[in-house]
């Protein structure tokens, strides 16, 4: 986890600059992630085909809706810990430790499984985040947490299309997000 050299002239009380600027640190790459897969479930929306595509279609886009909404309290904590959060692609793309999204037009169930993924490394990141902002700031560990309520009920949205009614998932063991997909849409077919 890089941490900012950079020290707040100013941060919220009872924190030392060095310890705002540690949790601010944290805070930008959650903010690199979300941004990330906020941009990433829109082109998902665009880009699937097939049977459900319009409940899929649909699905997707309150989930961007409220990703965007974390994204913009992510940044405005970071400024509130006395520091400039970054938020354009380049910081993004320079920042980021994952690969792009792998797949370009595909089958709903295809996305499914790649975004089920996806899901699941932006969820173990915050999750780790959280773990690590507990003893140091409060209200941001409060902030991450109330995040991993939404993300974690959105992953099963995307799981609950994976289930088998044994209650396995399709994806169960993949390492990538392409393989995710591969299996979900051998499942299906
Ligand atoms: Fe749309």
């Amino acid at each position: 986890m890089p941490t900012r050299k950079q020290l707040p002239n100013y941060t919220v009380p009872s924190l030392t600059p060095a310890q705002g600027a540690e949790v601010a640190g944290i805070l930008q790459q959650r903010l690199n992630s979300l941004n990330d897969l906020a941009l990433t479930l829109k082109h998902v929306h665009w880009n699937v085909v097939g049977p459900h595509f319009i409940a899929v279609h649909e699905m997707i886009d309150p989930q961007v809706d409220a990703v965007r909404l974390m994204v913009d309290a992510l940044a405005e904590r970071i400024a509130t810990l006395g520091l400039a959060p970054r938020g354009t692609p380049g910081v993004i793309v320079a920042e980021r430790t994952w690969d792009d999204y792998a797949l370009g037009r595909a089958s709903t169930i295809a996305h499914l499984g790649a975004l089920d993924e996806v899901y699941q490394g932006v969820i173990l990141s915050h999750r780790k985040a959280a773990a690590d902002t507990e003893e140091l700031d409060l209200v941001s560990n409060d902030l991450l947490i109330g995040h991993l309520h939404e993300l974690e009920l959105f992953h099963w949205f995307i799981r609950a299309h994976l289930e088998s009614s044994g209650g396995d998932l399709s994806t169960a063991g993949a390492t990538s997000e392409q393989s995710a997909a591969d299996q979900a849409g051998k499942a299906d077919s």
